[in-house]
């Protein structure tokens, strides 16, 4: 019998263990979880090479070394032209994740209602629930995932705390327009709401523009915004991350950065100064490279058969397996497992409503071409079925 306290007992074992597990255990390309099989740049590396051998071996300042919360205010200032104070605006966390994790446990209170669109990132599930906070959710349905807006005013109220936006989305690949985000924006302004803005996949847009929604009208004093290094520098186990956001936020941010973490990892705090200080080259070479990654997945699975939903931004992509016969999304992934040699994710997880996900599958295109060549190779038997 396990002991997990209440609030987390319901939310079971992530299905990304799950899948990574069964993957292994049978030889499956792993096209599940979302991280590279190829390494981070070598200027970053040698960056924490450096740092380690230069002994910064002890605590960090809490909220991030001076050089970073510096480099993270000048790339935002760059790409979104919000210039911001480093030192109280910026909160260098372990990963995406904690701040994640942070923004709810310093920000929501016990009874707060969260707006959340799903499909979702399942941390934010449990994020919510860790804050003894209350969902709402708003669905994004296939073909497009575009924004039902009487859906989304129906799930505002005059208890919600928090809306979390994670633009471009995981798992669809949506990248959320402008006139979405302005509908956001307002909503948030009327019922005087934080946005929470998960950007991890900021530099992976195919189509379309990202837009942060702190720059919108009257939000940069009212928005969280989250990222990391990991995806956009091939690094997912270094977990750096951070948050950023006005003095009154940032003082929550920080209020459980510090008892959560403290601080993070202090050598690759001074590695990833070196990576955003990246030549816009660099940013131009990754998307090149992922947007070949894509077609070549996209248009391979739309050959065997599925039912694909191109995505317009970050490594994933949604297709409908339903024409192969198989009961739901859990059974078909088995299936794939076991049979086909390929891992991919059952997107019921993804849903508060499973059935919303039953038809769908999660597939990551984060590996090398001949990765993905041959687990289309594998995945080709499934045409005659
Ligand atoms: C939408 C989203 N947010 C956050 C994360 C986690 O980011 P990090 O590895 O920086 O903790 C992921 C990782 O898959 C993600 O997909």
């Amino acid at each position: 019998m396990t002991q997990i306290a209440q609030r987390l007992a319901t939310l079971g074992e992530t299905i990304f263990t799950e899948i990574s597990q069964l993957a292994l255990a049978h030889g499956a390309i792993n096209l599940g979880q979302g991280f590279p099989n190829f390494d981070g740049p070598d200027f970053v590396k040698d960056a924490a090479v450096e740092a380690i051998r230069a002994g910064h071996g002890q605590y960090a300042r809490m909220f991030g070394i001076p050089e970073l919360c510096r480099a993270i205010a000048e790339r935002f200032a760059t790409d979104t032209g919000l210039s911001i104070e480093p030192d109280a605006q910026v909160t260098v966390t372990s990963g995406c994740t904690e701040a994640l994790a942070a923004s709810f446990l310093g920000l929501v209170n016990p009874g707060d209602e969260v707006v959340l669109f799903e499909p979702y990132f399942d941390s934010y599930r449990a994020c919510v629930a860790m804050a003894g906070a209350v969902p709402r959710f708003v669905t994004l349905r296939p073909p497009d995932f575009a924004l039902d807006e009487a859906q989304l005013r129906r799930a505002f109220s005059d208890r919600t705390r928090v809306i979390l936006v994670n633009t471009p989305h995981n798992p669809t690949g949506k990248v959320f327009s402008r006139a979405e985000l302005d509908l956001i924006a307002a909503l948030c302004r009327k019922h005087d709401v934080i946005a929470l803005t998960d950007e991890v996949y900021e530099r992976l847009v195919f189509q379309g523009e990202h837009i942060c929604l702190a720059t919108l009208e009257g939000m940069a004093e009212r928005t969280v915004t989250l990222s990391s290094l990991g995806k956009t520098f091939s690094l997912t186990g270094w977990k750096i991350g951070w948050a950023i956001a006005p003095p009154p936020l940032t003082a929550g941010v920080r209020a459980a950065h510090q008892f959560l973490t403290f601080a993070t990892a202090t050598p690759l705090q001074h590695a990833a100064v070196a990576a955003l200080r990246a030549p816009d080259s660099y940013y131009r070479d990754f998307l090149a490279a992922y947007r070949t990654r894509r077609d070549l997945l996209v248009d391979g699975l739309a050959r065997i058969g599925f039912e694909v939903y191109p995505p317009h931004g970050t490594y994933f992509v949604l297709a409908d397996h339903t024409r192969f016969g198989f009961e739901d999304d859990v059974s078909f992934c088995r299936h794939l497992i076991e049979h086909v040699g390929v891992a991919a994710i059952p997107s019921s997880f993804f849903y508060a409503t499973p059935e919303h996900g039953r038809s769908l599958v999660r597939f990551a295109f984060c590996k090398d071409e001949p990765v993905l060549r041959e687990a289309l190779g594998r995945l080709s038997s499934l045409a005659g079925r």
